[in-house]
This record gives C-alpha cells, structure tokens and sequence, in this order.
C-alpha cells in the first residue's frame, strides 16, 4: 500500500541521512514529487544536483536529466535512476554519430559562416559533449532565448538541437523568423533543397511527441468552454504558443499559476502529471488541461515506478548502490564545458 511504501522510504532516508538527496522532475508522479527533496524543472534541478554535497543523487526524471546530474556533480558524488528505462524519445531523434556526419555537411553548405550548435538539455552526453568541442552549449526552455544570443556573440548562425519548436519559439522570440530553416537529418534531398547559407537559425528536425499533440483548436475550445488564460511549454508547436496567453518551463508554468488570483481559470498545455500537480497545489485557481480528455501524459517520466524509488533507496541503505548513472570521463569533461556555458549565462 502507498502506506507501507512511504513508511520503507522513510526508513531507509533515515538511515542514509545527508548522504542522499532526491529529485524530481515537475512531471513525475504524486508520491515521487511528495517524498524528493527538490521538485522543479531541469534547469532547477542541474543546479540542485551541482550545489548538492550529498554522496548519492537520486534523480527522479528521465536518463538525460540524471546523465546531466552525473556531468555537473563532483567526481566523489554518484547519480542513481530508479528505472533505466526512462529514456526521453526527444534526446533519442539527434544522435551524436549522426550530428557529426550532419556537421560536415551542414557547415559546408554553410560557406564561410560560422555555425554554433546549441543543443538543448533534452539530448544525450555525447551530443552535449560534441556540441563543447565546436564552440556550442547547451540549453534548457527558460534560457534558450540567451543561449541564442550568447551565440550570435561568437557566430553567425545557430544550429539547434533536437527540438525543432522550442528552436522556432526562441528564434520568433528574438525576432529571427525569416532566417529559420529546418534540417531534416531523414532526407538528403530536402537538406540540398534548404538554403544553409542564408540561414540564421538551423533547425534539427526533432520534437516532443507529448507536446506536439496540442493544438491550436485546444486553445480555442479552452477560451470558449472555461473562459481560460491559457499557459503552454514552448516544446508546443509555434502556432500553439502564439495563440496561448504565455508560454514558458515547467517551472515558468508552476509560477504563472501561482501568481494567479484566486477564482482564475488557466488551462495549461504540457504533460498531465504536472497539471494534476497544479490543481492540487492550488485549489484557489481553476486549473484545466489544455486538451480536455485527451491524456497527455509523457512515457518516458511514467517509467518511474514509485515502487522503484522504495528499492533504490533500500538498496542503496543496505550498501547496494543500484543503476548508477555514469558519463565516461572525456565525455564527461567536454559535456561539463558546455554546461557550464549555460549556468553562466
Ligand atoms: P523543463 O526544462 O521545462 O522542465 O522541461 C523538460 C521537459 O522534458 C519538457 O518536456
Ligand atoms: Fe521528453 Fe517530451 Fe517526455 Fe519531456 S515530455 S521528457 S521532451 S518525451
């Protein structure tokens, strides 16, 4: 019963003390969220992980975000994932090997102007690691905007991974549309029909496929069925955000409702873990998802089993530190490079 599990998990908290720390992702479930020490976005909980000294990071989310924990926490320090399995489907559309044969390609037809890879947290170390070694960094949805700007300090165009939308979003958001070119990686005659050269942002043809289900017809219905404000996250195709009344991280979502005043209606446009979050969180403000009964809800986070915390941390108190999450060191070194990029931005 949900009892005896938080009555385990305490136990064996008590027994490791400081040694651990818990984290998780605004879109895990109830009775993860209710027992982390930090619950907040990815950007949040990079930095949690790097200011955090304790031993073991527990990392409530998805594999890249704990591969994150891993670059950016001391050598001394070991990140566990309560199920390997968890696995973003995003970080999976834009793989290293694949980048860097892209790369020679893309920066040909580029000509003389110099491109900046910008990849998104949503991507693996590799990418990550990649991105360090040709003069990029590494971004999440509440600093893609600067990220943007940081490279068109160093660069003349941004090549930007894997998220097609939030790449869009940012590019519209700096008032960049009409040098937005997509890169589809799938298709060799589409990439000789795109004109690289002129471009000011390169999009990778990546995408949410939680997010990207939302429509423009959803912010309709919500204005017209709930009289609704309506906040999204800009993985949500462009048109989406447009339409919505704000767009921002998971976290900007959590703050757009808490800022609410009481007897507001907001329907909220991302994974449906957080919007059940949200209502509990604050009774005062009506909060409705954004596509009504179509369940928006993201596999990969679900894959964490709050069983699965309840045997790590037992695990991990009886001196068995299970699905250790571990950067191999070069990886790790040039990975750490590109996101120290961006918690300085
Ligand atoms: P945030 O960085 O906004 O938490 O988003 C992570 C994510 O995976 C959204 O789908
Ligand atoms: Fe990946 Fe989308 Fe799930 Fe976020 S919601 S972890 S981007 S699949």
């Amino acid at each position: 019963t949900e009892r005896e599990r938080t009555e385990r998990v305490s136990a064996a908290r008590a027994e490791l003390g400081d040694d651990v720390v818990v984290l998780a992702h605004n879109y895990q479930r109830r009775e993860l969220v209710e027992c982390a020490d930090f619950v907040g976005d990815s950007y949040e909980l990079s930095k949690r992980a790097a200011e955090s000294s304790a031993e073991y990071v527990i990392f409530a989310g998805v594999t890249f975000m704990a591969e994150s924990a891993d670059i950016i926490t001391d050598d001394d320090q070991t990140v566990l994932l309560p199920s390997m399995e968890a696995s973003c489907p995003m970080a999976g559309m834009a793989e290293a090997l694949q980048v860097d044969a892209a790369w020679a390609e893309l920066t040909e037809a580029a000509g003389d102007r110099d491109v900046v890879p910008v990849t998104y947290m949503n991507s693996y170390a590799d990418l990550k690691a990649f991105c360090a070694e040709q003069g990029g960094l590494v971004c999440t949805s509440s600093n893609a905007h600067r990220a943007f700007e940081w490279a068109f300090e160093r660069g003349d165009a941004v090549l930007f991974l894997p998220d097609k939308h939030l790449g869009e979003n940012t590019a519209h958001r700096l008032g960049l549309e009409d040098g937005v070119v997509e890169w589809d990686p799938w298709d060799a005659d589409e990439r000789t029909a795109t004109d690289v050269a002129d471009a000011d942002v390169i999009l990778w043809d990546g995408y949410c496929q939680v997010h990207e289900r939302f429509r423009v017809d959803h912010v309709e219905q919500a204005r017209r069925e709930h009289d609704a404000r309506v906040v999204v996250h800009p993985e949500c195709r462009r048109e989406v955000v447009e339409a919505a009344d704000r767009s921002g991280s998971t976290s900007e979502i959590c703050a757009t409702i808490a800022d609410a005043d009481p007897g507001e209606t907001w329907a909220v446009g991302t994974e449906i873990h957080l919007v059940n979050h949200l209502q509990r969180w604050h009774p005062e403000v009506d909060v409705v998802p954004l596509c009504g009964d179509a369940c928006m809800d993201c596999n990969a986070m679900r894959q964490i089993d709050p069983n699965y915390l309840t045997w790590i941390l037992e695990e991990l108190a009886a001196g068995r530190p299970r699905n250790v999450v571990e950067v191999a060191p070069r990886e790790k070194e040039l990975a750490a490079v590109a996101m120290e990029r961006m918690l300085e931005l």
